[in-house]
């Protein structure tokens, strides 16, 4: 099989480009035993079973549970509503935005080939009501994902799309519309499932939510609208070779990971902004921005000391952004590290007519393809930001496909837990996001939860201090 690799060139990070504020092949060869020791680290808790996001592209017979359910699903119905927040639901948004049409739910049927999707994660009122104006519930299944069983914001969907399922269609039907991916043991969802027999999946223990888009959480969405779940596990195993070699000079998330380790640790650059050139590819963006946020935001390192580690990821698209934020990454604070993400071939291209040849702002885009504009545009900030010494790198994809973002998704994810041991923090866990969690249930109400928030609120709120 010929293999279409995705390619990182850090050249724009480096002192030839950047001068002195740029890293030298000796940074990176003087971090070799911590790189060793954090390697090391990894590996042994892969082998110790407890990074499951590195089995998920070997794991055949889930992958084939997934695939029968998806069959069933893609042929039957017109809508599947994914009912899930954060690492339930923005990987699936992310590879349904970059692999499927660009207006995808607005095809029609024929041209469509699958469900239309809608992935609801905020409780907001407005488009919760919404939905039910471009459903109908007779013809959508509903796939509530929730690794905990707890999430107040999947409950209450699952809440208010349970009462309308019964009413309209009664309460022996709930079964052949619901879908429930959760922890294969514990929790309010399984028990639902152990109780009423609905079709299920499990996330597995030791995969997290972020990391989780590899698991039945993203593969069960994505496979029942028609996108090839096996090509984008090909794609993820084919960078895991590539991403288990411990020689960091040929392993490309070893290598993203110690370049935003010494920016940040020599040069102060802790926010990490990723700008795809492509429409398709800009959902990755927040698919990422989780991933690292919340792996990396962290207070206590491993040994327990204060650290409060973390990069500030930003999402930015371009050529878009070129209009609003690259203003100040061209001449603002020393503080960021852009990776772009370029793609060398797009599934479709349109070339610019011959018309307006008589004015100057027009005629030299005449004949010339759209693609070529907005790679020339990538090209041409990278080569501005860079004499403007600052720091930058590209990730550039041959094409869009299940195959390439299989990659780019396993990538980011070993980065990312290779960064976790470079901090020597716990990049798998999340207390802070809990303690927001834990406030909300008290505040609402929840049984058992009333006197945690003493502990958590600060002051009282004082009207003198709200305009
Ligand atoms: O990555 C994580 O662990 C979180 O973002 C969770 O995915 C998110 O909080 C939703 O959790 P759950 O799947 O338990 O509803």
């Amino acid at each position: 099989m010929k293999k279409i690799k995705l390619a990182l060139n850090y050249n724009n990070m480096m002192s030839a480009k950047l001068g002195n504020g740029g890293i030298t092949a000796a940074h990176i060869n003087g971090m070799k035993p911590r790189i060793k020791a954090a390697h090391n680290n990894l590996k042994q808790k892969r082998e110790d079973g407890l990074l499951g996001f590195f089995y998920l592209p070997y794991d055949v017979k889930m992958r084939e549970e997934v695939r029968k359910t998806a069959e069933i699903i893609n042929s039957k119905f017109e809508n599947f509503v994914v009912l899930g927040i954060g690492g339930s639901a923005l990987g699936t948004v992310a590879l349904a935005r970059a692999l499927k049409h660009p207006f995808y739910n607005m095809l029609p049927a024929d041209k469509r080939k699958g469900p239309k999707l809608f992935v609801m994660d905020n409780v907001d009122p407005e488009t919760c009501a919404g939905l039910f104006d471009i459903i109908d519930l007779k013809k959508t299944v509903i796939n509530i994902i929730t690794k905990s069983g707890d999430t107040a914001e999947t409950i209450s969907w699952m809440k208010i799309l349970w009462g309308k399922l019964e009413n309209k269609l009664g309460k022996d039907k709930l079964k052949d519309h619901i879908v429930i991916t959760t922890d294969k043991e514990k929790g309010f969802l399984r028990k639902l499932v152990n109780r009423h027999g609905f079709i299920s999946f499990a996330v597995p223990d030791n995969v997290g939510g972020r990391f989780s888009v590899f698991s039945p959480v993203g593969l069960l969405p994505l496979a029942s609208i028609g996108v090839n779940i096996d090509e984008l596990l090909k794609g993820a195993a084919y960078m895991d070779t590539l991403t288990s070699n411990d020689n960091v000079w040929k392993n490309p998330a070893y290598m993203a990971a110690v370049l935003h380790y010494l920016s940040d640790i020599k040069f102060k650059r802790n926010i990490t902004v990723m700008m795809p050139y492509s429409n398709a590819l800009n959902y990755i963006s927040d698919w990422f921005a989780q991933l690292w946020a919340e792996s990396l935001g962290k207070k206590l390192s491993l040994d327990g000391k204060t650290v409060n580690a973390g990069l500030t990821p930003v999402k930015a698209l371009g050529a878009t952004d070129q209009h609003s934020q690259s203003q100040l990454y061209m001449e603002g604070p020393f503080d960021k590290v852009v990776t772009f993400i370029r793609v060398e071939k797009f599934r479709q291209d349109i070339a610019m007519p011959s018309n307006f040849n008589d004015e100057e702002s027009a005629a030299y885009l005449s004949g010339q393809k759209m693609s070529k504009l907005l790679n020339t545009e990538e090209k041409a900030t990278e080569m501005a930001m860079t004499k403007n010494k600052r720091a930058n790198m590209t990730i550039t994809l041959p094409e869009i496909s299940e195959f390439t973002l299989g990659q780019l998704i396993y990538l980011l994810e070993v980065e990312t837990a290779f960064m976790g041991e470079l901090y020597n923090i716990n990049a798998f866990d999340q207390p802070g996001v809990e303690l927001g969690k834990t406030a909300t249930y008290a505040m609402m109400g929840r049984k058992g939860f009333k006197d945690k928030l003493e502990h958590i609120a600060v002051g009282k709120d004082r009207k003198k201090f709200i305009i």
